[in-house]
């Protein structure tokens, strides 16, 4: 059986993979897991759930838990990344001062978001550099946030990476459950960066449906992602809900300025979730987890490990974060960009995408600017990169803002910035 290792194991997250890895073991043999947490105690929590979904599923694969990475990732056939650094307080902060700016307060998209890479860049390398070491041909699957950025930061070193979100995932069942169909036979033409995309196309059994499905279901479509059903159907392209932060940027502010921030809200869910996790009983995921933004994230990973470790033998097309190559002819060749990609063994090829309409590439084009300063300031550090970053996202853009926003970040940071 194949050996896999979950860096951030003791994430509330953790029974939502297990899950799918007992339900999907026979395109995944999975013969040992290994989940790797600093928290000692929540790991020991999560790890009893696993084994007990495991046993409760029949599965054969034994789970073992450790806060020693070293022993964790030799000989391990693939690694997931789903860390996150100071837990759902860094998180909390980075979607509360930016709000004081005028600014969306988001844990990925803006200032933030910036913040939760400069924090995250430096270990997620050190981290892959010792899976390296152990072993060069491990595949590392990266859940870790802002995954467009830190899967930018393991692809520009060398490392074997991929880049996961389930943004695409949750569309394609969503889409799917419309047209009354198995997911498989749906596919998704799916342009941009990680939490910046569109669907312009979606292919049930190789044939476009998306004028179909926005004629009959656009109201419902676009309801779900807050943004107005005219523009979404005069559009013919569904946006996914990140882009809102976007295109209803000033009234969503006012909106989590009146709200309590995600994270906390998070936080109660997760309070609720390990005491439910702690139950001797408890030998299934909760219901609870379904309050989560995580949907679908194991049936994306173990398709995604499936292909790379060649275990279901099959190449399959999947929504990932991949180098950009020339596939979008507008970026840089070492942007990461997520699109439909053809995946195997030797890796995720990007298929060919159709000229992306300016009312799309000009948003890629910036935030890929955005993203490549943001990786700088997150590998080198200094005032000044991450004043750059900010005065480059779309978002800010304005001196004195970028300057206030800069403040903010260092001052809430500074435990966590080597450089600060
Ligand atoms: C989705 C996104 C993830 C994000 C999550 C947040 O799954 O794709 O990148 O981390 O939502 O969910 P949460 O429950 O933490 O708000
Ligand atoms: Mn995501």
């Amino acid at each position: 059986g194949l050996k896999l290792v979950v860096v951030g194991g003791g994430s509330t997250y953790t029974p939502e993979l297990v899950d799918g890895f007992a339900r999907l073991r026979d395109s995944l043999p999975i013969g040992e897991l290994v989940l790797v947490d600093p928290a000692a105690e929540r790991l020991e929590l999560i790890g009893g759930l696993a084994r007990r979904i495991f046993a409760r599923q029949g599965h054969p694969g034994t789970v073992t838990t450790t806060g020693d990475l070293e022993a964790a990732v030799d000989g391990a056939d693939a690694v997931l990344l789903q860390l996150r650094v100071g837990g759902q307080a860094a998180r909390n902060q980075d979607e509360t001062w930016p709000l004081e700016c005028g600014c969306v307060g988001q844990e990925t998209t803006g200032a933030g978001g910036l913040a939760k890479a400069l924090r995250t860049v430096p270990l997620v390398l050190d981290i892959a550099e010792r899976v390296r070491r152990a072993n060069p041909d491990a595949w590392i699957v990266d859940f870790t946030n802002p995954v467009g950025i830190v899967t930018r930061a393991l692809l520009t070193h060398g490392h074997r990476a991929v880049g996961l979100c389930n943004v695409a995932i949750g569309f394609q069942r969503k889409f799917a459950a419309l047209l009354g169909v198995a997911p498989e036979r749906v596919a998704l033409d799916h342009v941009g960066l990680n939490h910046l995309t569109w669907e312009r196309g979606v292919r049930l059994d190789g044939v476009d449906v998306l004028p179909k499905l926005l004629a009959e279901h656009g109201a419902a479509i676009a309801s779900d992602l807050h943004l107005p059903d005219g523009l979404v159907r005069r559009l013919g392209v569904v946006p996914s809900y990140y882009l809102r932060y976007f295109y209803e940027h000033d009234a969503v502010v006012r909106e989590l300025r009146e709200q309590g921030s995600r994270a906390s809200e998070v936080a109660a869910i997760e309070k609720q979730l390990l005491e439910l996790y702690a139950d001797p009983a408890l030998d299934e995921k909760p219901e609870l987890l379904g309050k989560r933004g995580g949907a679908f994230y194991s049936e994306a990973a173990v398709q995604l490990a499936a292909s790379l470790l060649g275990t279901d033998g099959s190449v399959s097309e999947q929504v990932v974060n991949v180098f950009n190559r020339g596939t979008l002819p507008f970026l840089p060749d070492d942007a990461v960009i997520e699109v439909a990609a053809s995946v195997s063994s030797a890796g995720a090829v990007p298929l060919p995408v159709a000229p992306v309409e300016p009312l799309y590439a000009g948003l890629i084009a910036h935030v890929t600017a955005y993203e490549q300063l943001a990786l700088e300031a997150a590998l080198k550090g200094g005032r000044d990169r991450v004043f750059d970053a900010l005065l480059a996202h779309p978002l800010v853009g304005q001196i004195d803002l970028a300057e206030q926003l800069t403040d903010r970040l260092l001052a809430h940071n500074h435990e966590y910035l080597a450089w600060a």
